[in-house]
């Protein structure tokens, strides 16, 4: 009975070193495991221990039997991995690099900005240290970046990597200031004097326009803002959707492209047994879409979404996912092309939403008097107009400058040589590496990152801090910003899932600042209302 990888893997590779027969790959360090979608079990040496299902983060490995119907493809998926790269070595990955040490044992402290993935990988890599302690700063009240406000509420599973995140909370030396925003509430400098390095963990939370005519009009919206809309991003609560007209358009083939098109067509009730916020979850249930088009530039070979989604996006019962290639069979041999075949093939199921995977196909106009009322497109030199009501471009993320680091406008990253920016100030996830990459690609990088933190805390090329936590607090107090710890968080945490127990979700996301900092500010204990009062005191 081997042990399957589904489609939640996030490719952080937990499962590798929990497994005593080396029979899960690619692992790190091997060809291969930088691009790989997700890992694979051999199910020829497999030997049913169940070690790697506890290991991982986000439920993406089960025995076969339990496999779902539309799980069952993955047990060939994961075997078809060893018909191309047999593994015969069968070593256990024990050869765990040795932990490194500080040459010189002093007490060191970080802090990281930004509580994504990278952020959250990266302090857990520096609190292996047992003389450092990190502060986890976000901008936003809640932490966890785009696995709280990206990942699609249908991918309950995947979101399950948080509980990897609480548990790097409850490391030693591990404290949250949520709700500061660096640029904003303080500058680099100011953060910085209190620390002995910075980590810039700042993600790519901007869109990328298409520059095409009409992309102004009501209903043109950015993929971006719409997985804010419905995941409770703060700042996209007051998003205008038009969800009046039958069809909706998206630009672009990735997997976020797949993720706006799926939850547009999906069913009401289905989404009322996830996080989705509250008042996009209402909207969605008044929503007359029956269509989305989703458009790849490309052929169907090169369509940026990966395998794994593709295997789940068939497998949704209640929806007729169509393939138009305008005539143009599907080549190639690859199992994504294979399934993309099988798909075009499948006779019409009318009377369910319809999700069409619409390729070689380039947009070049939007039309519309004041709001959208279709899409122009050409393909193989022919123009046409897809009529529909909202267009979204899901052509990816970019990152925005951070005041007082440089920047590579182009890339929308921080220019840097393995994570290191400068000595004493460093960068990682999507900042260092542009917008690409699974949940789990943070992690790798977060380990070559921290290792330039360690080289440089050897060199004694840290700036040693000139003010303590102390007086980071008090200048914060002088702004009137409150910071959320991971005590509040805890309690903003627990009340969401108390409201979504009520109503038979995992969690109901407060999506008012002011809400999020009343919950967790109820939290604190009296005893920190009296330091903050000392504070004020020995100010005068
Ligand atoms: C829509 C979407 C869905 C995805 N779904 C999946 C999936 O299902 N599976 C998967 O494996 N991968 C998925 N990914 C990829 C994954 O989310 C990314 O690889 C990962 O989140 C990048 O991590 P990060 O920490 O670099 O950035 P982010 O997750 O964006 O985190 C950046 C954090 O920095 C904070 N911040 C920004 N500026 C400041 C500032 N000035 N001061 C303080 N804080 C600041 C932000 O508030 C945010 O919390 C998805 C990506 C997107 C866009
Ligand atoms: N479930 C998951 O695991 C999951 C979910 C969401 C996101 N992610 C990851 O997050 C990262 C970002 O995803 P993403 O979808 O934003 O980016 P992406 O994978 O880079 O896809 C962007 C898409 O937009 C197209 N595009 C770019 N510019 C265009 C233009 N001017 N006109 C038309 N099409 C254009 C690209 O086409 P070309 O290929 O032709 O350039 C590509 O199809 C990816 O690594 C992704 O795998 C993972
Ligand atoms: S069940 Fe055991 S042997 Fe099989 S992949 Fe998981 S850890 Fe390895
Ligand atoms: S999410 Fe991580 S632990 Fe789980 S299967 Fe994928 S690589 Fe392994």
């Amino acid at each position: 009975m081997p042990y399957v990888v589904t489609q939640s893997c996030c490719a952080d590779a937990s499962c590798v070193l929990a497994c005593p027969v080396n029979c899960i790959h690619p692992a790190p360090g091997e060809p291969g495991f930088a691009e790989t979608e997700m890992l694979y079990v051999d199910p020829a040496t497999c030997v049913d221990c169940g070690a790697c299902a506890t290991a991982c983060p986000a439920d993406a490995i089960k025995p076969h039997t339990a496999l779902t119907p539309a799980e069952q493809p993955f047990l060939a998926l994961n075997a078809e991995y060893y018909d191309a790269f047999p593994h015969p070595d069968r070593t256990p990955v024990a050869q765990v690099p040795p932990q490194r040490r500080l040459r010189r044992s002093r007490p060191l402290r970080f802090a990281v900005v930004g509580s994504g993935p990278a952020g959250m990988y990266a302090a857990d890599e520096l609190l292996k240290h047992p003389e450092v302690s990190v502060d986890v700063l976000d901008r936003l009240p809640t932490p966890y970046g785009l696995v709280r406000a990206g990942v699609a509420p249908d991918h309950q599973r995947t979101k399950q990597v948080a509980r990897l995140f609480e548990a790097i909370e409850r490391e030693r030396g591990f404290g949250y200031l949520l709700g500061v925003e660096v640029g904003r509430d303080l500058t680099h400098d100011e953060l910085a004097c209190h620390y002995d390095g910075v980590v810039y963990a700042v993600g790519a939370a901007h869109d990328r326009r298409l520059g095409i005519e009409g992309e102004e009009l009501v209903g043109s919206l950015s993929a971006t803002d719409l997985v804010g809309w419905y995941n409770g991003h703060p700042d996209r609560q007051d998003l205008r959707v038009p969800l009046d007209h039958e069809r909706a358009v998206v630009v672009g083939a990735g997997n976020v492209a797949l993720d706006v098109a799926r939850i547009l067509t999906a069913d009401p009730d289905a989404l009322a047994r996830t996080d989705i916020a509250a008042l996009p979850w209402a909207e969605l249930g008044r929503s007359r879409v029956r269509e989305v088009v989703v458009l790849g530039r490309r052929g169907p070979e090169d369509a940026a979404f990966t395998l794994p989604e593709l295997v789940g996006l068939a497998a949704i019962d209640d929806l007729d996912v169509r393939v138009d290639t305008g005539g143009v069979p599907v080549t190639g041999t690859s199992a994504k092309a294979r399934l993309l075949r099988e798909i075009a093939a499948r006779p019409p199921r009318p009377g369910r939403r319809r999700l069409v995977l619409r390729f070689r196909t380039t947009p070049t106009r939007i039309v519309g008097a004041d709001a959208v009322a279709g899409v122009e497109v050409t393909r193989d030199g022919v123009r046409e107009v897809i009529e529909c009501g909202l267009v979204l471009r899901a052509i990816g993320y970019h990152g925005a400058p951070v005041p007082g680091l440089p920047y590579d406008a182009e890339t929308g990253t921080v220019p840097n040589d393995r994570g290191r920016v400068r000595p004493g100030v460093y960068v990682v996830g999507w900042a260092k590496r542009g917008p690409t990459g699974f949940i789990g690609t943070n992690k790798t990088c977060a380990q070559e990152t921290v290792e330039r933190v360690l080289d440089d805390a050897d060199a004694e090329l840290l700036p040693a801090p000139t003010r303590d936590r102390d007086d980071l607090a008090t200048l914060l107090e002088e702004r009137a910003v409150v910071p959320i710890d991971a005590e509040g968080w805890r309690a903003i945490d627990e009340e969401e899932r108390r409201r979504g127990r009520a109503r038979g979700r995992p969690r109901l996301k407060i999506v008012d600042p002011a809400e999020l900092r009343r919950v967790a500010r109820e939290a604190v204990a009296p005893s920190r209302y009296s330091a903050a009062r000392r504070r004020r005191q020995k100010r005068g």
